[in-house]
């Protein structure tokens, strides 16, 4: 627990004078209710809002999920389903980094980081993501141009993709393949094979910028080494 006033100054928002101005002014509110009292002391993670800005203490953490189908990449959903969040266990409040489907599995990156959650799913950005498919139907080579080269799917036309590592199963007439985007559109890969008629049957995502799923088991999770949170903020830079 610290003093609110010293939270306020430490945050970089003002100086401890000040700080301690506003509170009288009752210009701050902890948890949605305005507190006059000087020393009232806060925790870190108590939602503390002075002249409308949210001042943040609560240390920042980036998480590394094999996210397992049958989750839904949100912290809460009106329909009751089991969201990515419940299978971090912290005591801050993260988010999903963009989102994985709810029948997609694989690497999907939580943070409480609003800035760098920002960066990485900013469209100005570039950082690869690479997914697993099983795919409706063989997929020719025709086809894999044709995505490799930017399709139309709804109003835009996709940026360049990668498409390797291309096996048939005759038996079942299905297609395994690799695509690399550096895209996150809402639904993408499922509609840029809907556009080429393969349908995704199945999807995991094997790589986001550095970040693959090496010594992970499905629903594992791991903090973010420092080093490779640089690498993704050099990679989107
Ligand atoms: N593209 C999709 O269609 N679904 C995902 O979950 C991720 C990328």
């Amino acid at each position: 627990m610290e003093r609110l006033q010293k939270i306020i100054a430490h945050s970089g928002y003002t100086s401890r004078r000040k700080a301690e101005e506003l509170i009288v002014a009752g210009k701050v509110t902890v948890n949605g209710v305005v507190v006059k009292e000087l020393g009232t002391k806060v925790r870190r993670n108590d939602d503390i809002i002075v002249e409308g800005n949210i001042i943040s203490m609560e240390e920042k953490v980036y998480y590394l999920l094999y996210k397992p189908e049958g989750y839904i990449s949100s912290t809460d959903d009106e329909k009751g389903r089991k969201t990515v969040v419940d299978l971090v266990i912290t005591d801050k409040r993260i988010y999903p980094i963009g989102r994985l489907d709810y029948d997609t599995s694989g690497v999907l990156l939580l943070t409480n980081d609003g800035d760098f959650a920002n960066l990485m799913t900013s469209p100005n950005h570039h950082v690869e993501k690479e997914y697993r498919v099983k795919l409706k139907g063989f997929l020719r080579k025709e086809e894999s141009t044709l995505l490799c080269r930017g399709i139309r799917i709804d109003n835009y036309k996709t940026k360049k993709a990668k498409i390797k590592d291309v096996v048939y199963n005759k038996e079942s007439e299905t297609t395994l393949a690799t695509i690399i985007i550096t895209e996150g559109k809402y639904h993408q890969v499922k509609l840029m094979f809907d556009a080429v008629n393969h349908p995704v049957l199945r999807l995991k995502r094997v790589r986001f910028g550095v970040l693959n799923l090496d010594n992970m088991r499905i629903g594992d999770y791991r903090l973010l080494k420092p080093f490779e949170l640089k690498q993704l903020k050099e990679l989107a830079e």
